[in-house]
């Protein structure tokens, strides 16, 4: 598969094309210091195989903000360099840093804009940027990325309504540019020109009068000249649209464009893909061959390989689908599709980060920090005493299934497919035995069969299956 071929990426050459990328964890505590946890997560993915493993936003200055990763300071180094190290012992991944700059936020909702911003603070920022590359080097790490992407103050000044009306006002899209074409020329300047420097960028910013694809083409052709190494395509998150909660800072996930940034269940798979094949091809036609990352619901090994297959991007980027499985590029690579924790896009991995708890995945055992080991002992879960006695009823317009506890179940996927026939759907993951379908047509018949996974996702035999006809509505009668 092109998925494990490797890449030369800048410096470093990755041994395969699935990259992690940035997910905070609020694993640190706010002291930002890299601690047990920090690194146990990390090593994770490069003992699971991912070829490249951005590290969390960590902030390049001293802002108070919950527990977040900093790299603002010399006195970070050595949990950083022991980050680094760790995981290079782990495996032959990659691993860079994602580096962050985020203006300030209040519980009442007010928050910090880019025209508010002097001369001054500016150059302060070109600095922190260039410092704190500069200490990722240092610190080991096989490159650096710099967050431009979402609500973070160098996407907003990238941003079609930023407000700004002098030299990096957004009346112009030189304008917008003009910050980071500063920092990058820092960034070489402080952290040399062998070092491997990647940039997350939005292919589109689905706020009001945003900017689409049109200018994110601009962007990235503007990237690739400022001499960056990789790009990452990201979309949304924006504190445009973002709904404040009372005695809440704003969280940027909270609106449509936060939708897109983290899709839920409803969205669909590999969203990005055709903005970055977009991207891709305009970058080709003016020949530049930098390497381009896209994420966004692509953990499915097909989906993930027909992205590389068709050249829309040279990098498959999958964050939850990896912290739901950190072992999925092992087991795509083995063959063992079957073994995947798959990742239902439930995004309580999101509720905790908007909350600032410790980032975990939904499908994990009760009270635990990191995903289960691959290899735990044991047999597959089983039905006992009589089968799955999977059994559908009608609610009204929806369909409610119930089932039996397997034995050594973690989880059940809930599987369905209808009468017009195709491969049956992996419709959600649950731990409870029950589940209900509020998608059905009306006088249709689905067939559905639960399959009983262990924390692994070693998954026992399916259910039997069960039928069931949904009434017709009145409106369709003749
Ligand atoms: C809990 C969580 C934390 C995230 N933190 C970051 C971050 O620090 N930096 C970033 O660029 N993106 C962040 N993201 C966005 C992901 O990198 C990714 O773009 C997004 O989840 C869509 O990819 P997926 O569908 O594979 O999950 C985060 C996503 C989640 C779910």
């Amino acid at each position: 598969m092109k998925l494990f071929e490797p890449l030369t990426v800048g410096a470093m050459t990755m041994p395969n094309r699935v990259m992690v990328p940035a997910m905070v964890t609020h694993l640190c505590r706010e002291d930002g210091l890299v601690n047990d946890e920090v690194i146990a997560r990390y090593t994770r993915y490069a003992e699971g195989g991912a070829g490249l493993i951005v590290v969390e936003a960590m902030a390049i200055h001293q802002v108070k903000s919950g527990p977040l990763l900093r790299i603002s300071e010399d006195g970070y180094l050595p949990g950083l360099r022991e980050l680094a190290r760790r995981v290079h012992q782990s495996s032959d991944a990659k691993i860079v840093p994602q580096i962050i700059h985020f203006l300030k936020v209040a519980r009442t909702g007010w928050r910090q804009t880019v025209d508010m911003l002097s001369a001054a603070e500016i150059d302060q920022i070109v600095e922190q940027f260039g410092d704190a590359v500069a200490r990722a080097r240092e610190a080991g790490f096989d490159g650096a990325e710099l967050h431009s992407a979402h609500a973070y103050t160098l996407s907003s000044f990238l941003s079609r309504t930023n407000p700004r009306t002098d030299e990096y006002g957004g009346q112009t899209l030189e304008g917008r540019l003009r910050l980071i074409g500063r920092v990058m020329q820092n960034v070489r300047r402080k952290a040399g020109a062998d070092f491997t420097v990647g940039v997350r960028f939005n292919g589109e910013e689905f706020i009001k009068n945003g900017y689409t694809v049109e200018d994110s083409r601009l962007i990235a052709l503007r990237l690739a000249e400022l001499g960056f190494s990789y790009l990452s395509m990201t979309a949304g998150g924006k504190f445009e649209d973002a709904v404040h909660t009372e005695g809440q800072v704003l969280f940027p996930y909270s609106g449509y464009s936060g939708d897109r940034a983290m899709p839920g269940d409803w969205l669909p798979r590999g969203l990005n893909v055709r903005n970055a094949a977009e991207v891709k091809s305009f970058l080709m036609s003016r020949a530049q061959r930098i390497p381009l990352a896209v994420a966004g619901k692509l953990s499915d090994p097909a989906d993930a390989e027909r992205v590389l297959q068709e050249g829309s991007a040279d990098m498959v980027a999958i964050a939850r689908g990896l912290l739901a499985d950190p072992d999925w590029p092992n087991k795509v690579k083995a063959g063992q599709l079957d073994r995947i924790v798959e990742c239902d896009y439930c995004n309580v991995c999101k509720t905790m980060d908007g909350t600032h708890r410790a980032v975990i995945c939904a499908l994990w055992p009760k009270n635990t920090l990191q995903a289960p080991a691959h290899n735990a002992p044991g047999a597959a879960p089983r039905w006992t005493n009589g089968g799955s006695g999977l059994a559908a009823a009608l609610k009204g317009v929806r369909v409610v299934l119930n089932w039996r506890k397997a034995s050594g179940a973690e989880y059940y996927d809930v599987y369905r497919s209808d009468e017009g026939g195709g491969e049956p759907k992996l419709m959600d993951a649950v731990k409870a035995t029950l589940w209900t379908d509020d998608g059905v047509l009306g006088g249709k018949t689905y067939r559905y069969r639960v399959r009983a996974r262990d924390a692994s996702g070693r998954g026992g035999p399916a259910s039997d299956p069960v039928s069931i006809k949904t009434p017709t509505p009145d409106y369709m009668e003749q």
